[in-house]
């Protein structure tokens, strides 16, 4: 081609990045790795070949890790673990500092080899990913200086076991291994089976950071190494991946007491109403559906258009679409590059070809040779379609239109994930409105896919919990220093044995505000110590449950009270107790035989500091290194179960409710099952204290039944377990089906440490909603 048919066709001329130093990289380790494990690698064993996904050539031999492997590791890691954790948080953030430092000495090599292995374009590599996993490791060098003087009342969890999928590399890699090392934990990685290579450089910068022996180490492996280093004695696991893997990881550690993060799947709505600024938003998605071949857990891949610019939209998209490169990801002048493997081509290619609804669109390109997959929209599918609902995991994005903001909130939360959101508007009330009400961990306004170290990230229903990034991602890489004290860990509860006596008629629960009988029929006697029969309480069952979770869900409007309507109601909660005090008392000295009149008083003075909260546990605008702000808002996590202490009934029952309801959660309660007689008389304070219907509700009757039925059902958010230890395995296995939040705790509940942030953060949810602000 001559200058003036370049400057007639316009035409980009090929600009390959040189792969010379990542192969010599390679070479240098004869194409062929062991394990990472106390600080050197092991001798390369039996595995599977990484091969460059854009050609199909061999890249190198990555070793198989079996169980022994993993013991190995987690032994090492565990045996550095206390004198890492004893180092001064500057010496932690010297660490950090330098691996921060030796990621941006090796740039370009860590760039080319994440492209080699990917198969993503150099320009995201180069751009994206490499950038941001150094951001990562300085912010977390500053977090590890910090750590000690902000957050002296966490410690560290010991060692964290962390499995990361193949989509972000080096940058998944940064993700959990920064946050963990800098509250003095040590790591044992399983990289992806695809893309094994950038964490393997890794393991070589930690040797040239001088990095103690056995802080960082790598177990390779497919899926079988995965769940070897889930059933290995680790203190933390941090997954992620796809939800299923992630369910499995769920019900694999039910009962260990592991604290858990997963990061899972999404299906994130991109809603572009008609004000909104059309060319930045075509680009937004181009950037996020494209130039990553789809491979982004929150990429936007469920566009809903506004029905008034649908058209116009769909034919600037298109346009858009016709102009983007494809081919060889090393050219720096490519747009899309490989999909990471055959297989994941295969499920791509299946899932479009099989798919009979809506119009596909797809530019007129050659494809290159190799794991290529051509950009692709499908229009006027139903919000239904099977395509709508479920991850592809591609370049294939999805639309449907919508007429009203309202139907635009409706069609995006109409799905099972919650990971991410994106929405266009040139109108800040609009947008303002629609951004809290999207179910979704992050939201971004006028942008998408923004990441930062210091922005929080991670999904709520089905996309998993916990966050990663800023402080609320320390959290999950620690304990409190100080843990509450133990309560005496309760017997299980005999009852009083027999059958449930029929109804009888004072046996009420307390549902939708009202007094209500229990569907069994059935009551349970209970006695007092020495045999004497006070009373009735209902036995519940599952559709008690359940009609307790459905006025619980309908009660929305108490999420979006204001947090002084909240404090004013707990307040007043605790007056209504106050004046009923003797009462109470009286109540719980007849129940236990013990003298009730502290625990009264203990639990008045908890509902006021629940009350103080409600108004006091601030968010934050996180300093993200762009133009613009996030916002790490608490929100209530929705329809929390908890099933309350036996040791001090009254108390354990507002330890319960106080900070759910503080939050804006709605709770279905179960009161200690020897003594539920207490939330019977609590019933009138309820009554009495403008608690709008549904949002307490308490339902008596045995935990063992009771906690099955709320595991299990599917609009339970969170369940709190405070009963027994025994309850936490099969209510973790059983909360895996739409992997909800729990929290098992048995604490002495006259601790003043139990009415703190933990409490607090178990009842809320973090959403980072990123709003340009700023110059
Ligand atoms: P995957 O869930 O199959 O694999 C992820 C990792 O888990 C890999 O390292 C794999 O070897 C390992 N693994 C597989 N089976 C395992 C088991 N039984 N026990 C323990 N570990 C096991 O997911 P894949 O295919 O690698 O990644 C794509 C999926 O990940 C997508 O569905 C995507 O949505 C999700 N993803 C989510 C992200 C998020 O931040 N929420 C980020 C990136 C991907």
């Amino acid at each position: 081609m001559n200058v003036p048919e370049i400057f007639d066709s316009l035409a980009y001329g090929p600009a390959p990045e040189s792969a010379a130093e990542a192969q010599a990289w390679l070479e240098k380790h004869k194409a062929k790795f062991g394990h990472f494990i106390d600080g050197a690698f092991t001798k390369p064993a039996k595995g599977f070949p990484t091969k460059n996904p854009a050609n199909g050539a061999h890249l190198a031999a990555i070793s198989q890790g079996t169980d022994k492997d993993v013991t190995a590791a987690v032994k090492a890691a565990r045996k550095a673990q206390p004198k890492w954790a004893a180092l001064t948080g500057h010496q932690r953030a010297r660490y950090l500092y330098a691996l921060a430092r030796l990621l941006q000495k090796h740039a370009r090599l860590f760039a080319v080899l994440e492209t080699l292995d990917n198969g993503k374009p150099i320009r995201e590599s180069r751009d994206i990913d490499i950038p941001l996993a150094q951001r990562h490791f300085y912010y977390h060098a500053g977090m590890a200086q910090l750590a000690p003087t902000e957050l002296p009342d966490r410690a560290p969890l010991g060692v964290a076991g962390q499995i990361i999928p193949w989509n972000f590399p080096l940058l998944m890699l940064a993700w959990k291994v920064a946050p963990a090392l800098a509250m003095g934990n040590t790591v044992v990685l399983k990289p992806a089976e695809y893309t094994s290579l950038t964490a393997l450089l890794f393991a070589e910068i930690t040797q040239e950071a001088g990095l103690p022996a056995g802080v960082f180490n790598i177990v390779t492996g497919d899926g079988a190494t995965g769940e070897a280093l889930v059933g290995a004695e680790v203190d933390k696991l941090a997954f992620t991946g796809s939800t299923a893997v992630g369910r499995r990881i769920r019900e694999a550690t039910a009962g260990r007491s592991i604290p858990l993060t997963l990061e899972l799947g999404g299906k994130s709505p991109y809603i572009v109403f008609e004000d909104a600024d059309i060319d930045s938003a075509v680009e937004g998605l181009v950037d996020a559906i494209w130039f990553n071949q789809g491979q982004v857990c929150c990429a936007g891949s469920r566009l809903l258009v506004q029905e008034g610019i649908a058209d116009t939209f769909h034919t600037k998209l298109k346009a858009r679409m016709d102009g983007l490169r494809i081919g060889d990801p090393l050219d720096k002048c490519i747009d899309v590059g490989a999909i990471v493997d055959p297989a994941q081509l295969k499920t791509i290619t299946d899932m479009v070809a099989n798919n009979t609804e809506g119009e596909t669109y797809q530019p007129a390109t050659t494809l290159p040779e190799g794991c290529f997959y051509p950009p692709t929209l499908i229009t006027g599918l139903a919000p239904s379609a099977r395509l709508m609902q479920e991850e592809i995991f591609g370049p294939v994005l999805v639309s449907c239109t919508f007429r009203t903001p309202e139907e635009a909130i409706a069609l995006a939360n109409n799905t099972r994930y919650g990971l991410a959101a994106t929405l266009w508007s040139e109108n800040i009330n609009l947008a303002l409105h629609v951004a809290p009400q999207l179910a979704a961990g992050v939201v971004w306004v006028n942008g998408t896919n923004m990441f930062d170290a210091a922005a929080g990230f991670g999904g709520v229903r089905e996309s998993g919990f916990g966050r990663e990034g800023g402080w609320e991602g320390l959290l999950a890489y620690s304990r409190p220093a100080k843990p509450a004290k133990p309560g005496k860990t309760p017997a299980p509860f005999e009852g009083d044995g027999g059958p449930a006596d029929p109804l009888d008629r004072t046996a009420k629960m307390f549902i939708g505000g009202k007094q209500a009988r229990p569907d069994s029929g059935y009551s349970t006697a209970i006695h007092g110590p020495k045999g004497d029969l006070l009373g009735h309480v209902g036995t519940g069952s599952r559709k008690d449950i359940r009609n307790a979770v459905e006025a619980a869900a309908k009660a929305t409007g108490w999420a979006k009270s204001s947090a002084h309507l909240r404090a004013q109601i707990l307040f007043y909660l605790a007056e209504n107790l106050s004046a009923r005090a003797d009462e109470f008392a009286n109540r719980i000295k007849a129940l236990t035989g013990k003298s009730g009149a502290s625990e009264v008083e203990a639990s008045i003075s908890r509902l006021f500091a629940y009350a103080a909260w409600a108004d006091k546990l601030d968010g934050a605008a996180k300093p993200v290194p762009m133009r613009g702000t996030a916002l790490a808002l608490n929100e209530p996590c929705g329809v929390i179960g908890a099933l309350c202490s036996p040791a001090q009934p009254l108390l354990g029952l507002v330890s319960a409710i106080g900070p759910a309801v503080a939050m804006g959660n709605r709770i279905v309660a179960c009161p200690s099952e020897p003594f539920p007689l207490i939330a019977t008389d609590f019933y009138q304070i309820l009554d009495t204290s403008d608690v709008p219907p549904g949002v307490v509700n308490i339902v008596t009757g045995p935990h063992a039944d009771l906690a099955k039925t709320l595991s299990e059902h599917m609009e339970v958010d969170s369940l709190w377990n405070f009963s027994s230890p025994d309850l936490t395995a099969p209510i973790e296995k059983a909360a895996a089906g739409n992997l909800k939040r729990t929290l098992s705790l048995f604490p002495d509940w006259t601790d003043p440490a139990t009415e703190g942030r933990e409490m607090l953060a178990a009842a809320t949810e973090i959403k980072t909603v990123w709003i340009p602000y700023g110059v």
